[in-house]
């Protein structure tokens, strides 16, 4: 759904950016822009800015940036949509033709409120009568109460509907116990039962607060259930978005973030002081994940189970956080089989030395294949030497390449410079690889349309310049569209520069405001890439040098249109040579 840009308009200036912003980020003035440590990527001095008068952030470490719109989707993980609309509550403002929106949105606070109300229910349960086995088996497996009590942890009694009987009582509909999958409907007689039964109950809370779900681990040995039984998917809750105890580790100071497998471990580590601790729900980490977790750090320590599906996981993990910008250090606890069992056993120190030892992901990898082989045969030590190679031609720094070459060299008693040799030749192949799918990729027809997979490449860099530079000053003073000569969206080299220009001359021209919030069509990187251009621009430049810009985006489309002209005019002689042939 689109909104009417006269909505955008005034929901961007009713939401200053720097008021925003310093909801999240402590922001001191300098000039005319406001600076302070980026939200979204760990830093230590304040290379994030706001431009109050141009209505944009941007990141000079990371680059990020947009209108006070990108700032709320990128903070709050939103979609373009809900970010909107989150801005319009916070101006006390209506959207527009959101009647089906708002009904859902009231579906979701509805829900939210019932987790809240069933994660009470479940742990006052915890200290009832019926709940003494539970307390007892959360006791034993070390959990203080003050844990129980941060974590909410509760217990689900045995009964078929002691939560739906509970909830009722509150106001709850039978639909709305539905939707919230915390009750299954018999399929005999239609009647509503409890998920959860006899488990102690962990509540999933989300960034903002939320309870969104449940897992519920049977406390019992029995191998016919499933030891932990987590919520389904439901309008709230999305098992792959949202990571176990983030709204706790997202404060930490620690500066990185650990990723475990299970609930039980997270606890453990925020109990023995690694607050930082985070466990992906029931399923392997995704990209969605990955994202999220880079919204909060940019290191993370991998401590998965030390059996071979922990390790496993591990292999798949790594390269997902690496894609999403993250750094990954590898932790393999040993004699114990996951983390908190470890905590229980050896303490925090112990642990914290672990933490210190633990390997970034290349040494882990390294050390992997170092296990593989027995390197006293030759054969065995060849391919040892070579799979090294290959893992170390993946490191971009010739440095790092360099050092982890030569620990491997050392260690299988090889000539420093025979290893180096395979990797550039390993690094070599590698370059090649990428350079054939690059080409294979930019020769392939865009087949996918979803805005998102627009990138911003620069094809005529003159022509690129000169875009840059009219389009910041058109932002910074729109009436100058009246003293240049007329431009076509199409002459631009960068398609997302024509179509901005495209929106700005209709904005003009129907005395609309003129500012990136008010943008439609463009993507998060798109808009990041514009609020960088924007940030750069310093003050006015002359008529004479804005008019050059012009000229220059016009020259350049002209020499790129005889070319193509050209080639037109090589085809249609070719054809007819071949024509000529047959006939
Ligand atoms: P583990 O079995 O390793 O959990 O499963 P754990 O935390 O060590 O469990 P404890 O210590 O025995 O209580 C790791 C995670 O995998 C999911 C859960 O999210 C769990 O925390 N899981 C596991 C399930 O969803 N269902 C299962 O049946 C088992
Ligand atoms: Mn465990």
């Amino acid at each position: 759904m689109a909104f009417p840009p006269a909505f955008l308009d005034e929901l961007v200036a009713r939401n200053p950016i720097e008021d925003v912003v310093g909801q999240y980020v402590t922001l001191r003035r300098s000039g005319s822009n406001l600076f302070g440590l980026c939200p979204f990527h760990g830093e230590k001095t304040a290379s994030f800015s706001v431009a109050p008068d141009k209505g944009i952030f941007y990141c000079f470490g990371c680059h990020k940036g947009g209108s006070v719109i990108n700032f709320q989707m990128e903070i709050e993980g939103m979609s373009y949509p809900d970010a909107v609309r989150a801005l319009a509550k916070r101006a006390g403002m209506e959207v527009p033709g959101d009647e089906q929106y708002q009904s859902r949105y009231h579906q979701q606070e509805r829900l939210w409120a019932l987790h809240k109300e069933a994660a009470r229910f479940f742990h006052s349960q915890l200290y009832a009568p019926v709940g003494e086995q539970a307390l007892k088996y959360a006791m034993d497996r070390g959990m203080p109460k003050s844990i129980l009590t941060k974590f909410g942890i509760g217990y689900a009694p045995d009964s078929w509907d002691a939560l739906v009987k509970a909830m009722r009582q509150k106001g709850y509909t039978d639909e709305e116990l539905q939707q919230s999958g915390l009750v299954t409907v018999s399929r005999k007689n239609g009647n509503l039962f409890d998920r959860f039964r006899d488990r102690l109950m962990f509540p999933i809370i989300d960034v903002r607060g939320y309870v969104i779900g449940f897992g519920g681990r049977i406390m019992k040995k029995d191998d016919s259930a499933a030891k932990y039984l987590n919520s389904p998917e439901t309008l709230i809750f999305n098992k792959r978005k949202n990571l176990f105890a983030l709204n706790f580790a997202k404060k930490s100071k620690l500066g990185y973030l650990i990723l475990v497998e299970g609930y039980m471990d997270a606890i453990a580590l925020h109990q023995y002081g690694f607050d930082c601790a985070v466990a992906s729900l029931g399923t392997a980490l995704t990209e969605d994940g990955a994202a999220l977790l880079s919204r909060y750090t940019d290191q993370v320590v991998l401590i998965y189970d030390s059996d071979t599906a922990g390790q496993n996981a591990t292999k798949r993990a790594i390269p997902i956080l690496e894609k999403a910008g993250l750094q990954v250090k590898v932790l393999q606890v040993r004699d114990a089989k996951d983390p908190d069992e470890y905590l229980k056993k050896f303490g925090a120190d112990k642990f914290k030395n672990l933490l210190e030892e633990s390997a970034n992901r290349v040494e882990y990898q390294l050390n992997a294949i170092r296990k593989k082989y027995d390197i006293r045969e030759d054969d065995q030590k060849v391919k040892y030497l070579q799979e090294c190679a290959e893992l170390i031609a993946t490191l971009p720094s010739a440095v790092r390449r360099e050092v982890y070459g030569g620990r491997v060299a050392e260690d299988a008693k090889i000539s420093m410079d025979a290893m180096q040799m395979e990797i550039s030749r390993a690094y070599k192949r590698r370059t090649q690889r990428e350079k054939k799918q690059q080409e294979k990729q930019s020769l392939a027809p865009a087949r996918n349309h979803q805005p998102h997979s627009r990138s911003i490449r620069y094809d005529n860099v003159k022509s690129a310049m000169a875009e840059e530079q009219l389009l910041g000053q058109l932002f910074r003073e729109p009436v100058l569209l009246d003293q240049i000569p007329e431009l076509k969206p199409d002459q631009f080299s960068v398609p997302l520069f024509g179509r901005v220009f495209e929106q700005l001359t209709r904005r003009f021209r129907e005395g609309m405001e003129i500012s990136l919030g008010g943008l439609t069509d463009v993507t998060s990187e798109e808009m990041s890439h514009l609020a960088g251009i924007l940030h750069s621009q310093t003050g006015p430049i002359s008529e004479q040098a804005l008019k050059d810009c012009v000229r220059t985006i016009q020259s350049e489309y002209e020499a790129g249109q005889v070319v193509s002209e050209n080639d037109l005019l090589a085809v249609q002689k070719r054809m007819k040579e071949r024509k000529g042939m047959k006939a």
